[in-house]
């Protein structure tokens, strides 16, 4: 786009008081408000409030088309949410992206797959990723797009690395994923395709945000080294024992790393010097570090105890200031134009802050995929270190030490804008615990007022909003009654992924001039018209390239 630097609003002047802007992760405003909705369970005095002050609270979609997913049928999540947020504008993302690529074909003439094909013959192609249709890093049909194109392209032998998810998806549903993709690949014609490795999204590769470096360790044993505490012969064998448990059941989410091995003992798919590595993750976050491991020739993070020299791409590159990976299957969203890199060019001082599992979220997402500051003097990024449990264990998270940090930054008067996010919906309302998410969901809530509270005695402005819908439902539910959905044996089916539900908008603050309303003629405004009103309440006009403002 056509980008012209950040111009003073015409009738709402900047105020010597901050600004605001606080996210809710996973807070969605949902339709259904019975007991399975962990905000509607929970007492939430502060956000319900909110709802009542006349033309400024609203709500906005953060789901499908409204953030660049390819349909209506895709939740949001905190990647396009916060690029939208971050941008003011609807970007096609990466799940779309590579839709197109491999429709055209276009995916299979670039020169990340003419770099893989290299191996294709003498040596074994490996693809790693989340193993489910989620659509939020990954989906299954663009891995057995690339499969197929690979097998087409002359490849002898295909190696999966599959990760159950039960996370963007319901849990228990890695069976049906792994049971397709052993059929799948069974079938591949005139190459020997099979799965060797794997293990839990949230235990075996896919950390995010260096929050858990082991995380990776047991990834690269299982993958690489075929090292592992469990060994199978089959893959759907190997999730379904260890889902079991030995008598304590694991969700998806958790499975411990599992390798593949033939009669002989033997893993069926350790990587090789002379190996194609390819990441089917289209999301960066959670592929980052595994990526580095594979890239970088000098890497301590962990011991590798064997570095082989891969043909290594990722799906897309995930990083694009460290230029990570060197080589992708599809180029990336390019986001041009965001607020922060607009306010940084008009000298104005932000604050930003989360606790690790988001920081990058609230930092390089909101920055349109850009690690690191626009401008080191007038930036101030704080990073709160999360717990490293599964957060139903400990749903407070760090919301209150987020509080701390963003009244500080408040008061301290150094900064015009201060932003944060709290996490708690969202990391809770994904374990799928409805009693520590609706927990999670109070707690928040009194946070919000404490920071209200500080902003308002500054006489500042401020914006409260969220990126998508989670905590909001927490069981799965009959498509047309809403009926919440229970097993053969009467439990309740939990929701462990985000909701399609819009999200609430809310403006206020002792500097906020009285007429400051929404506006009624966007309708159908989504994350992306959020930006251009935050930019209003610091006093510029809302730039040509972004998405109306609400006011
Ligand atoms: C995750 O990575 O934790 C989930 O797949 C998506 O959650 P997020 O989009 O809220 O980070
Ligand atoms: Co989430």
């Amino acid at each position: 786009p056509d980008i012209a630097p950040l111009a003073p609003h015409a009738s709402l002047p900047k105020s010597e008081a901050p600004v605001l802007v606080c996210i809710l992760d996973g807070w969605g405003e949902n339709v259904v408000k019975d007991e399975y909705n962990a905000i509607n369970v929970a007492d939430t005095p502060t956000t319900d409030a909110l709802k009542d002050v006349p033309g400024r609270w609203r709500t906005v979609r953060a789901h499908g088309t409204a953030v660049g997913l390819p349909s209506d049928a895709d939740m949001g999540n905190s990647e396009v949410g916060h690029n939208a947020l971050g941008s003011g504008q609807v970007i096609d993302q990466g799940a779309r992206l590579v839709d197109i690529a491999l429709e055209d074909g276009s995916a299979f003439k670039l020169d990340g797959w003419k770099y893989i094909s290299e191996s294709f013959t003498e040596h074994t192609v490996h693809f790693i990723g989340l193993l489910s249709d989620g659509g939020v890093h990954s989906r299954i049909d663009q891995l057995l797009g690339f499969v197929r194109g690979a097998a087409r392209d002359g490849a002898k032998r295909i190696r999966v690395h599959m990760l159950t998810d039960g996370r963007d998806v319901p849990d228990g549903s890695s069976v049906k994923y792994t049971e397709e993709l052993e059929k799948d690949l069974a079938a591949v014609e005139g190459c020997d395709a099979k799965i060797a490795s794997g293990g839990g999204r949230m235990y075996v590769t896919m950390d995010r945000y260096e929050a858990d470096w082991s995380i990776v360790e047991r990834g690269w044993h299982a993958h690489v080294l075929g090292e592992a505490p469990h060994t199978f012969t089959s893959a759907l064998e190997a999730v379904k024992t260890l889902r079991e448990g030995g008598g304590k059941p694991v969700s998806d989410q958790w499975l411990p790393p599992f390798v593949i091995i033939d009669d002989a003992g033997k893993p069926v798919g350790t990587i090789e010097d002379g190996d194609a590595v390819a990441i089917f993750n289209f999301r960066s976050d959670r592929v980052i570090e595994i990526s580095k491991a594979f890239e970088y020739e000098d890497f301590s993070a962990f011991d590798r105890k064997r570095f082989p020299k891969t043909r290594f791409v990722g799906m897309m590159q995930y990083d694009g200031d460290l230029k990570l990976p060197a080589r992708f299957l599809v180029p990336p969203p390019a986001i041009h134009g965001v607020s922060g890199k607009l306010l940084a060019d008009a000298g104005v001082t932000t604050f930003a802050c989360s606790e690790t599992q988001k920081f990058g979220h609230v930092t390089f997402f909101w920055n349109g995929n850009v690690s690191g500051y626009f401008n080191e003097e007038l930036e101030t990024y704080v990073e709160i270190p999360s717990d490293k449990v599964p957060f139903n264990e400990a749903p407070d998270m760090k919301a209150r030490e987020i509080t701390e940090a963003g009244k500080e930054a408040l008061r301290s008067g150094k900064f015009q804008m201060v932003r944060v996010n709290y996490a708690n919906p969202d990391m809770v309302g994904h374990t799928g615990d409805l009693k520590a998410t609706t927990r999670a969901c109070a707690l928040v809530d009194s946070c919000v007022k404490e920071l209200l509270a500080t902003i308002d005695s500054l006489g500042g402005r401020w914006l409260v909003t969220a990126d998508h819908g989670n905590a909001d439902d927490m069981v799965q539910r009959a498509k047309k009654t809403n009926e919440p959905l229970k097993n053969e044996k009467g439990e309740l089916q939990l929701l462990t992924s985000h909701t399609l539900a819009p999200v609430p908008v809310a403006i206020g603050g002792a500097g906020l001039p009285a007429d400051i309303k929404f506006r009624e003629d966007l309708p159908n405004a989504g994350l992306a018209n959020i930006t251009g009103t935050y930019l209003n309440l610091l006093g510029f006009a809302t730039p040509a390239h972004m998405e109306p403002s609400l006011i």
